[in-house]
């Protein structure tokens, strides 16, 4: 069966009719072909490309230069998934309302972004709103908001007191209220994360945040086990990719040395 092109709209139903979303990361042309290709809801452009896929410790180095690069080719390579762009650090939440505007048309428009997904809560609503204004929808995230490590103190649960846990709430309906057509959950307990999608008509996408979300997503390179680094409690591995190209790798190095490859097949 062909799939659909996704849109907000698929997300809304989806919610309504209680039937899962799914969301995953890509930073090229490649992965996206492929998760597009299962058949899965959202592509996620996200800036954890700084730690995935350029070797930073966290996501605060990513530019929205890079963001464009990567979504260019992520959007090369989806057809009907919806393509998220994440807005990375500095280029919003700095108080200049129209630099944020602008970064995000810069996605829209140079890079191929259908959406795009900001960290924060209350404090990001004239954002959301002028973002919305637009026309480009916006997602949310909530819980564990990584260009805000710093403040957090590293990569920790959150909301696990009342008073933040109440917080968060309020949060997800004032993003809903602005405008939000999803909210990624992320690193928060599992009965909170139940709550807040219960209370929400727009979809929850949980990380992190157990099963009751109305979604889930997961960094690509994390489910296949391609990064040798570290992986998060949350994070279920399919695959153990990094083995299996460590193999390849040796096979060809061992096969170059002995003088088996290249052989007659692969000569002219
Ligand atoms: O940057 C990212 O990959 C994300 C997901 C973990 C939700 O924001």
């Amino acid at each position: 069966m062909k799939n659909e092109k996704v849109t907000v709209n698929t997300l809304a139903n989806k919610k309504q009719s209680q039937e899962k979303i799914t969301m995953l990361t890509a930073y090229d042309y490649p992965m996206a072909k492929l998760i597009d290709q299962a058949g899965i809801d959202i592509i996620l452009v996200g800036d954890s490309l700084g730690m995935v896929v350029l070797g930073h410790e966290n996501t605060l180095q990513v530019t929205l230069d890079d963001m464009i690069h990567h979504t260019k080719a992520v959007n090369r390579g989806s057809e009907n998934a919806l393509v998220v762009t994440d807005l990375p650090f500095m280029s919003y939440k700095t108080g200049d309302l129209n630099k944020t505007v602008e970064s995000v048309g810069r996605l829209v428009k140079e890079a191929g972004a259908e959406a795009v997904k900001l960290e924060g809560g209350s404090e990001l609503i004239a954002e959301i709103e002028a973002i919305i204004k637009t026309g480009i929808p916006v997602m949310g995230h909530l819980g564990l908001t990584p260009q805000s490590v710093n403040q957090f103190g590293g990569f920790k649960v959150q909301a696990k007191e009342e008073k933040a846990a109440k917080k968060l709430i309020e949060d997800a309906k004032a993003l809903e209220k602005a405008g939000v057509f999803a909210i990624v959950l992320e690193c928060i307990p599992a009965q909170l994360a139940k709550e807040v999608s219960e209370i929400l008509e727009v979809p929850t996408i949980g990380i992190g945040a157990g099963q009751s979300c109305d979604g889930q997503v997961l960094v690509s390179q994390d489910l296949l086990g391609i990064s040798s680094d570290f992986t998060p409690k949350f994070a279920r591995q399919y695959e153990n990719l990094a083995k299996k190209i460590t193999v390849a790798l040796k096979d060809f190095k061992a096969d170059v040395k002995t003088g088996d490859f290249p052989n007659q097949d692969e000569s002219f």
